[in-house]
């Protein structure tokens, strides 16, 4: 055994990828263990049994997702089945229209990026968490949801919260309140006059006559920051740790920012800031030829099934020049990501807009402790990055 368990799970520094490779080489379906039972019951590593387990949402139900969280954040999107799931999600969808998303390129991301990259560029020495990528998504999801940039803080801070009401629930139920009193007078704004922006389309999309109850239109706004930014702005720090870490692509990127889809899909396939989803089994099954009991929690490891060595050639080796090949990083089935080409437009505007701005990156040799690492069991991303450019 390569790894120490207790460390490759460590929810904040564990380093799980040697651990997943062993227990995917022995089976791909492999018990929970101790400091893995997060996600409880079995864990699904490989790549076909991965997929085959998320397109069968009938027999591997998301109604897990409520069960911690529910409370806190409302009925939500992540955890609904069937028809429920299917009318919510063609409502929401909706308002991520691809002519929404052309406008939030030009009129929201990139003004949000330029002005946090130029806050630094005269400086010649930053650190790219603490000062762009912890913020970017953030400002983006405030701003898609029509909150002034100088409320963004607090937004995030209720998120936080209500992401870790479980544990502190007095906390976790004030957040939600204040959340929901503070969007209210944002959401009856666009009930009574619809501005053609994304809270406008989610306040009046209709599907069979009927449009979104408050109950779920305030537990998808609340799902947005962690779904949306934790998520994205992980992804960003793994792309940069990865190009620092790489010099010779990181000038390939510099001389030719066509490559820069490249660098966002192999990050997402290499070091994902989400390693795994949840579902329970609806039913006696197996998977592999390995049975699973009706009841038992289903921990979904998309990250292992990105790492594959029967789907991906060197799988743990961080490759542009790979050829073209289906990753899980935003799940597959009928959950997969609703926010992915948001994403996608973010990380590329994000790329883009340092490797202008910021010529000559580098990290920066003298920052100290800790050493730079993408760390994390089942959310990833770099500590810091410090840098110095120009
Ligand atoms: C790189 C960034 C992102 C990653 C890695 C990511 C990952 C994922 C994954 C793995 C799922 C599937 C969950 C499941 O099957 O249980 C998911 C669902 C979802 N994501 Fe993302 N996501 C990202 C960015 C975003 C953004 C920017 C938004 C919106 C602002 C977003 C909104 C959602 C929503 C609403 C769902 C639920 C879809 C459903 O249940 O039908 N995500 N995401």
């Amino acid at each position: 055994m390569a790894y120490d368990h207790a460390s490759a799970t460590d929810f904040f520094h564990g380093q799980p990828y040697p651990m997943w490779a062993d227990q995917r080489a022995e089976c791909p379906v492999a018990p929970a263990g101790e400091g893995a039972d997060l996600m409880g019951g079995i864990q699904v590593l490989g790549w076909s049994d991965v997929e085959t387990v998320l397109r069968d949402a009938e027999t591997f139900a998301s109604e897990i997702n409520l069960r911690h969280i529910g409370e806190f954040m409302g009925e939500l999107i992540v955890g609904l089945d069937g028809e429920e799931h299917r009318k919510y999600r063609n409502l929401v969808a909706k308002a991520f229209r691809a002519s929404q998303l052309e406008q939030w390129d030009d009129g929201l991301v990139r003004p949000i990026i330029a002005s946090l990259v130029d806050a630094i560029a005269p400086l010649g020495r930053a650190d790219l968490v603490r000062d762009v990528t912890l913020r970017y998504p953030v400002q983006v999801v405030c701003g898609i949801v029509g909150v002034p940039l100088e409320d963004a803080d607090r937004f995030a801070q209720w998120a936080v919260e209500i992401n870790t009401g479980p544990i502190n629930r007095e906390a976790g139920f004030a957040a939600r309140d204040a959340m929901t009193e503070y969007l209210r007078p944002l959401v009856e704004a666009r009930r009574a006059k619809p501005t053609g922006d994304f809270l406008s389309d989610l306040v009046h999309a209709e599907v069979d006559g009927h449009t979104l109850t408050d109950e779920r239109l305030y537990g998808f706004l609340r799902l947005l920051l962690p779904a949306g930014a934790e998520t994205t702005y992980r992804v960003m720090g793994n792309a940069l740790f990865a190009l620092l870490n790489n010099p010779d692509v990181l000038a390939r990127v510099y001389a030719d920012h066509d490559l820069i889809p490249k660098v966002i899909e192999e990050t997402l396939r290499w070091e994902s800031s989400v390693t795994m989803v949840s579902r329970v089994a609806t039913r006696d099954t197996e998977v592999a030829g390995c049975p699973i009991h009706e009841g038992m929690s289903v921990g979904v490891v998309t990250g292992a099934a990105n790492r594959d060595p029967a789907h991906f050639d060197r799988p743990d080796v961080w490759d542009i020049d790979r050829p073209p090949a289906l990753h899980v990083a935003f799940g597959t089935g009928p959950h997969q990501c609703l926010g992915m080409h948001l994403a996608r437009l973010e990380l590329r505007a994000g790329l883009e807009e340092i490797l202008t701005r910021l010529p000559n990156l580098r990290f920066d040799p003298d920052a100290g402790d800790p050493e730079p690492l993408i760390e994390g069991y089942a959310f990833r991303s770099p500590n810091r990055l410090p840098v110095l450019f120009g």
